[in-house]
């Protein structure tokens, strides 16, 4: 695969089974809406990246990556050695996160549109993000895919939503059913361990609770062959710190 490639495979969207918020005016919308928000999250991206202890000369896949609001955190992470490959099922938000890596003059970043679950990737990662991506975290055809082609020791780290115990559960947990009868109608509805499919697939794998336990950040190691570590998650309190985040306005490489 070489470097700073345009949009594969860049269509309509058509024919593919796709979330209704990620096609056409839609998502055009959602993409301002995101950008909009995204300095509320950028420290959790930050952490989340941070999770992911890239090496720089790292290859890292940013799946579910929307417009690429993780791009500056990771190409920042892995140097000018290193390889981010976005992937996205839409071909609107796919389009927008090219824009920003043609902006930034990023040469070691490629957007590649497809299903998570079909993507054309070769060789392997050592890092794996799939941040506010539901559909692709809850489908074990999407991670079978995918941590087919993560290195032994690769570390992979995902944020979203869940649900939450009462008392905040009695205004949380009914917007959530909402939101997931709206916009994920072909993924399982977001309940209280939306991470539980990485389980048997990491090592210390360490959640942790943001925004009142609303939010969560967790992350965790594919196992080597022959080491010893434990499946299962581990619940850990809400972090008060996280490390400093480069912004996507910062001047471009
Ligand atoms: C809530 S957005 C998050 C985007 C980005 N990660 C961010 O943090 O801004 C969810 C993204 O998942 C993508 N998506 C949904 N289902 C997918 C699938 N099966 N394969 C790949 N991408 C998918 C959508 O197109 C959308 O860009």
């Amino acid at each position: 695969m070489s470097a700073g490639r345009a949009v594969d495979r860049l269509g309509s969207g058509d024919g593919v089974r796709m979330p209704p918020y990620a096609r056409g005016l839609y998502a055009r919308f959602l993409a301002r809406f995101a950008e909009r928000m995204d300095p509320r999250v950028r420290r959790l991206r930050a952490e989340a990246v941070a999770r992911l202890a890239l090496a720089p000369g790292a290859r890292v896949l940013d799946v579910a990556c929307g417009t690429g609001l993780s791009f500056p955190f990771l190409v920042d992470a892995v140097g000018p050695a290193g390889e981010v490959v976005g992937v996205d099922i839409s071909p609107v938000l796919a389009a927008e996160a090219q824009a920003r890596v043609a902006r930034h003059g990023w040469r070691n970043v490629r957007v590649v549109v497809s299903p998570a679950d079909s993507a054309p990737l070769e060789g392997a990662f050592e890092g794996l993000l799939l941040f506010a991506a539901h559909e692709v975290l809850t489908s074990p055809a999407a991670l079978d895919h995918l941590f087919g082609h993560l290195a032994p020791g690769a570390r992979v780290a995902t944020f979203g939503a869940r649900r939450v115990p009462p008392p905040l559960g009695l205004v949380v947990n009914p917007l959530l059913a909402l939101a997931s009868r709206r916009m994920l109608p072909f993924s399982p509805p977001i309940d209280e361990r939306p991470w539980r499919g990485l389980e048997a697939r990491l090592v210390r794998l360490a959640v942790t609770p943001h925004w009142g336990g609303t939010m969560y950040l967790a992350s965790g190691e594919v196992p080597r062959p022959g080491a010893a570590g434990s499946h299962g998650s581990q619940d850990l309190p809400e972090a008060g710190s996280a490390p400093a985040a480069p912004g996507d306005d910062r001047p471009a490489r």
